[in-house]
C-alpha cells in the first residue's frame, strides 16, 4: 500500500499536537494511544500521513519543543511501545508518519545541559544584543558568570552546531526514529541551528528582531552554513526505502531564500509561510501563489501549502469567518504540491481567545504577551457536556459540543464534511494535487485558474456574487451557491 517513494509531493498532511488531539488515558491531556484511537477518524477524512508534534521526554517549557531525550516518549503521552503500536497501526491502515525533530535547542534538562557540557551550548563571557523570539534577551547568566544562548525560552539553551558531537548525534537520532519506521520529519527552526560567526550584533532595528518574513536578515536565522546540515541528513534519509523525507519550518525573507532549502540534496519541502500569512483576498493569494511556484520549480520540488498550525491563529481567526476559511480551504487543496493540515481545521475551529490569563501555558505569553494557546484548545470530540474530555489542560468552550466531531458526522454541510469531499475529490484527481497551473480571466477580486485540462477552480473575495464564463459541473463548493452564482466568500471546484 506504501509503495510510492514520491508520495510526499503531492500528499496531504495533518499535523496532530499531542497534547490537545485525543486523550485515552483520560488524564486531561492528549497521549499516543489517543491518536491511535482516531486513526479511523483520520483513514475516512482521508489524509496520507499524520505530522506529530513532539511526544519526547520533556519538562513542557514550550509545549514538548524542549527535549530531554530525543530517543523516547514523555510518560505524559505514553512510552515507546504506544509508538510502535501507533506507526503499525497508520501503516496497516495506508498512512504515513512524519515525527518532529528539534534540533535548534535541546531542553535545560538534556544529559548535556544538565551535565554541564558547555562545548555542546552556546556559552559567552558576555551577551550580546540578540533578542528571544518569546520576547526579552537571549541570553541567560548561570551561577559563574557566563551566559548561555538561548533563542527561544531560558529552558531551551541552543545546541552548538560547529561541535561535530552534535552533529554525529543528530545523524544518529535520525536513524533511531527512521529505523522505527518514520516516513519523514518536520525540522523545527529549520533555518537557526548555524549562527553568523563571532555572534556579531544586530545592531538598532524596529519591532522584533525575528519578525523575519519580508524582513532583514538576522546574523541567527538562515546562515549558510545550514544547508550543510542538510547535505549531511539527506544521505541517511535516502539510504532507507520508501520515500522517508524531511519538510523544513524555516521563516525566512523571500521565497528565494525559501527555495534554498529544498532540491535533491538537502530537504523534500518547505512549508509556505508567506501563503499561511497572505491576506484574504484574490490578489495576495495570487501574488504569493506565483512566487512559490516559480521558486519550486526552479529548485524542482513541489510547494507546500498551510493554513494554519500550532503556533499561528487558526485561519478561521485570521480571516474573521468560517465561509473564508472553507473558501481558502478549498483554494489550498487544489493547489499543486502537497498540503498540510492543522488538527481541528477539519472542524471549522476558530482560536478561543479569552482564555484566562493564569492557564494560559505558552512561554511566549510571559514573556511578551502574546500566546498561542488560542490554537491548541484541545478537539471536541462528542456533543457530550466536556466534548469527550476530562479536565482538559486548556478549557473547551461549551459552544463547541456543536463544533464536535460527532455533531458534524451526519452533516452534509459540516466542515467535516466539507474536508472528508474535498480530500475525496483529490486523490481521485490526481491533477488537483500535481499538474500545472494556468490562471484564467477573471474580474476583479476573483481568483480563476485551471488545474489540468477541465478542472476549473473559482475564489471569490468580493462583495458581489459572481457569475463565472466558465461553465461546468460543479465538483464541490466551500458554500452554498446562489442560483448559478458564487456568493462572496466562496471557492468552487468546476468540472467542463
Ligand atoms: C517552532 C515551533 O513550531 C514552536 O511551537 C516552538 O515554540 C519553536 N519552534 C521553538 O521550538
Amino acid at each position: 500500500m506504501l509503495d510510492n517513494d514520491d508520495w510526499w509531493r503531492d500528499a496531504v498532511v495533518y499535523q496532530v499536537y499531542p497534547r490537545s488531539f485525543a486523550d485515552a488515558n483520560g488524564d486531561g491531556v492528549g497521549d499516543l494511544a489517543g491518536v491511535r484511537d482516531k486513526l479511523g477518524y483520520l483513514r475516512r477524512l482521508g489524509v496520507d500521513a499524520i505530522w506529530l508534534s513532539p511526544f519526547y521526554t520533556s519538562p513542557m517549557a514550550d509545549g514538548g519543543y524542549d527535549v530531554a531525550d530525543y530517543r523516547d516518549v514523555d510518560p505524559l503521552f505514553g512510552e515507546l511501545a504506544d509508538f510502535d503500536a501507533l506507526i503499525a497501526d497508520a501503516h496497516a491502515l495506508g498512512i504515513r508518519m512524519i515525527v518532529d525533530l528539534v534540533p535548534n535547542h535541546s531542553s535545560d534538562r538534556h544529559p548535556w545541559f544538565q551535565a554541564g557540557l558547555r562545548d555542546r551550548y552556546i556559552f559567552r563571557d558576555r551577551p550580546n544584543d540578540w533578542e528571544s523570539i518569546f520576547g526579552g534577551s537571549a541570553w541567560t547568566q548561570v551561577a559563574d558568570g557566563q551566559w548561555y544562548l538561548h533563542l527561544f525560552a531560558p529552558e531551551q539553551p541552543d545546541l552548538n552546531w560547529e561541535n561535530p558531537v552534535v552533529r554525529a548525534e543528530f545523524r544518529d537520532i535520525l536513524r533511531f526514529w527512521l529505523d522505527r519506521g518514520v516516513d519523514g520529519f518536520r525540522i523545527d527552526v529549520a533555518h537557526g541551528m548555524i549562527k553568523a560567526a563571532g555572534l556579531p550584533d544586530v545592531g538598532p532595528k524596529e519591532g522584533r528582531q525575528a519578525e523575519m518574513l519580508g524582513g532583514e536578515q538576522v546574523p541567527y536565522f538562515d546562515q549558510d552554513g545550514v544547508h550543510d546540515i542538510y547535505r549531511e541528513w539527506r544521505p541517511i534519509l535516502d539510504s532507507y526505502p520508501g520515500g522517508r523525507m524531511a519538510v523544513a519550518e524555516a521563516w525566512v525573507s523571500s521565497a528565494e531564500r525559501l527555495a534554498r532549502y529544498v532540491g535533491p540534496d538537502e530537504l523534500h519541502q518547505a512549508f509556505s509561510f508567506e501563503f499561511m500569512m497572505a491576506d484574504f483576498h484574490a490578489k495576495s493569494f495570487r501574488t504569493v501563489i506565483d512566487k512559490a511556484l516559480a521558486e519550486a520549480e526552479l529548485v524542482g520540488a513541489p510547494t507546500t501549502w498551510v493554513l494554519s498550525n500550532h503556533d499561528k491563529p487558526r485561519h478561521v481567526t485570521r480571516y474573521g469567518s468560517l465561509a473564508r476559511a472553507r473558501a481558502a480551504t478549498l483554494l489550498m487543496l487544489a493547489l499543486p504540491g502537497s498540503a498540510y493540515l492543522y488538527n481541528g481545521e477539519e472542524l471549522g475551529l476558530p482560536d478561543v481567545l479569552d482564555l484566562p490569563d493564569e492557564l494560559r501555558q505558552d512561554p511566549a505569553f510571559r514573556r511578551s504577551g502574546e500566546s498561542r494557546d488560542g490554537c491548541r484548545v484541545p478537539l471536541p470530540w462528542t456533543g457530550s457536556p466536556g466534548c469527550g474530555w476530562q479536565d482538559p489542560w486548556l478549557p473547551i468552550p461549551g459552544s463547541w459540543a456543536r463544533l464536535s466531531a460527532e455533531a458534524q458526522e451526519d452533516d452534509p454541510g459540516s466542515t467535516l464534511s466539507l474536508y472528508r469531499a474535498a480530500l475525496d475529490l483529490r486523490r481521485r484527481h490526481p491533477a488537483l494535487g500535481g499538474g500545472t497551473l494556468t490562471w484564467l480571466d477573471s474580474p476583479k477580486d476573483v481568483l480563476a485558474l485551471e488545474r489540468s485540462p477541465g478542472l476549473v477552480v473559482v475564489l471569490n473575495t468580493g462583495e458581489q456574487p459572481v457569475r463565472p464564463e466558465f461553465g461546468g459541473r460543479v465538483l464541490l463548493s466551500s458554500g452554498p451557491l446562489a442560483d448559478g452564482a458564487i456568493p462572496p466568500d466562496t471557492t468552487v471546484w468546476l468540472e467542463r
